[in-house]
């Protein structure tokens, strides 16, 4: 694997991160870069604009051009680019992981290593089922760049990024080697977390993206704002908000201290909120007195707006069905939801945040502290893979397949 002349790298995607993922790669010497875009005609697109700019331009934080690199594949088959891939990365919304996997199973060698970036919640409970017992895979606790396409096919902006990306891995033992990759090939410092439940549960999309948009919620709802009034995202966080952010964070913590005493897995890295802003993202916070300070103040987070959608006289308003919703609660908090029950540690907040969520999205999840099988049915958690007490999970996340023995218990 040392050997980067016979390595072959795919990336699954084509949004944000797939346009840095896919250039980044291709720019580290000898590495063979394909890209698999099957969604609606974005290879097409890529190609276009691939051929007729010479290739993506990355442009770094003041514009800083950092390099035009072409992926040598792009395709929207994964009979065209799979065969041959020794390492596989998903860079996407988590509700693409499952269609995206299903596309590629039939193509991979046994010994591949396929994983996401980032995995969000339950990674390897869908993997693993999908994908079969001999697959490394791997799940990143977040996208090493907070990053926007510019020009799709020819251009995309880093504006800012993580100091540190923690990465987990099933089976826990291959993580080491598969740091050392990622590490080598992204440019970025790589801490290994011991298993992928403690990525799970220290996955803080869950509870800032939920968080924020639950916290708008309340402020006002039905808020409209001309064009140039729209809020940035992250500086919106006030006080109010900060606290119902660290109560969603100090639960999740909560769950990993029972299942460390309970199954003896690590959970370390599962950390308050607070704690991982001020790891990820030292050099950009300038002012880190409270948690809303350090939202409010982190630099890497500048520009980046409110989710809205189009409104009555062109005004925009608050879009409670975006990426920070449709992503982060079925693959993030549910899942977070369905451990807890396993641990039976309450978790109110977050409950708050998945049932008002579940309006927006027109889902019902949770139902008298219980998961409901329609939302299950939409989500990662644990129990929707038949995973219904720790026992299983243990096993899972050691590597082992699930055994489906036991109905889900819902
Ligand atoms: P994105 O929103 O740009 O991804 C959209 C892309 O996902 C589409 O263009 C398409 O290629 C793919 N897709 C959507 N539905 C699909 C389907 N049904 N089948 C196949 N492909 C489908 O996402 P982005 O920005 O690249 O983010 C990737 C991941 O990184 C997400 O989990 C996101 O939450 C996370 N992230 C992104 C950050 C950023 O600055 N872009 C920062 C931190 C995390």
């Amino acid at each position: 694997m040392s050997d980067d002349e016979s390595l072959k790298v795919v990336v699954c995607g084509g949004g944000n991160g797939a346009h840095v993922l896919a250039p980044l790669l291709k720019s580290r010497t000898g590495v063979k870069v394909g890209l698999f875009a099957p969604y609606g005609e974005e290879a097409s697109l890529f190609r276009r604009g691939i051929e007729e700019a010479g290739g993506i331009l990355i442009r770094g934080r003041g514009d800083r051009p950092l390099g035009r690199y072409a992926p040598d594949v792009v395709s929207s088959r994964a009979e065209d680019v799979i065969p041959g891939a020794r390492l596989v990365i998903v860079v996407s919304p988590a509700f693409a992981h499952e269609p995206l996997l299903r596309q590629i199973a039939p193509y991979l060698a046994p010994d591949s290593i396929v994983g996401a970036i980032p995995s969000r919640g339950g990674f390897e409970y869908m993997a693993r089922d999908l994908l079969g017992p001999d697959i490394t895979l791997f799940g990143a606790q977040t996208l090493p760049w907070a990053c926007r396409t510019v020009e799709f096919g020819r251009e995309v902006r880093i504006l800012g990024q993580k100091r540190v990306l923690g990465l987990a891995t099933s089976p826990p033992s291959q993580v080491g080697e598969v740091a050392f990759l990622l590490s080598r090939l992204l440019g970025v410092e790589v801490c290994q977390i011991p298993n992928m439940l403690a990525v799970t549960l220290g996955n803080v999309g869950q509870v800032i993206h939920p968080g924020i948009m639950y916290s708008l919620w309340r402020r006002d709802r039905n808020a409209l704002y001309a064009p140039h009034e729209v809020l940035d995202f992250y500086a919106s966080v006030d006080e109010d908000t900060a606290y119902h952010l660290a109560a969603m964070s100090d639960e999740l913590v909560s769950v990993a201290r029972a299942l460390q005493a309970e199954t003896g897995l690590e959970m370390n890295h599962v950390r308050p909120i607070k704690d991982w802003l001020l790891e990820s993202y030292s050099q950009d916070i300038s002012d880190s007195s409270s948690l809303a300070r350090c939202f409010q103040t982190n630099s890497a987070y500048r520009g980046l707006k409110v989710p809205t959608v189009p409104a009555e006289d062109g005004k925009l308003r608050l879009d409670f069905q975006s990426r920070y919703v449709s992503e982060d609660v079925p693959f993030g908090l549910v899942v977070s939801k369905g451990i807890a029950l396993l641990t039976g540690t309450p978790t109110p907040a977050i409950d708050r945040v998945i049932r008002v969520s579940s309006s927006w999205l027109g889902v019902e999840f949770l139902k008298k502290g219980r998961l409901k099988l329609e939302g299950l049915h939409q989500s990662r958690a644990p129990q929707r893979y038949g995973i219904n007490d720790l026992k299983q999970l243990v096993s899972v996340t050691e590597g082992g397949m699930i055994t489906r023995e036991v109905l889900a218990r819902v």
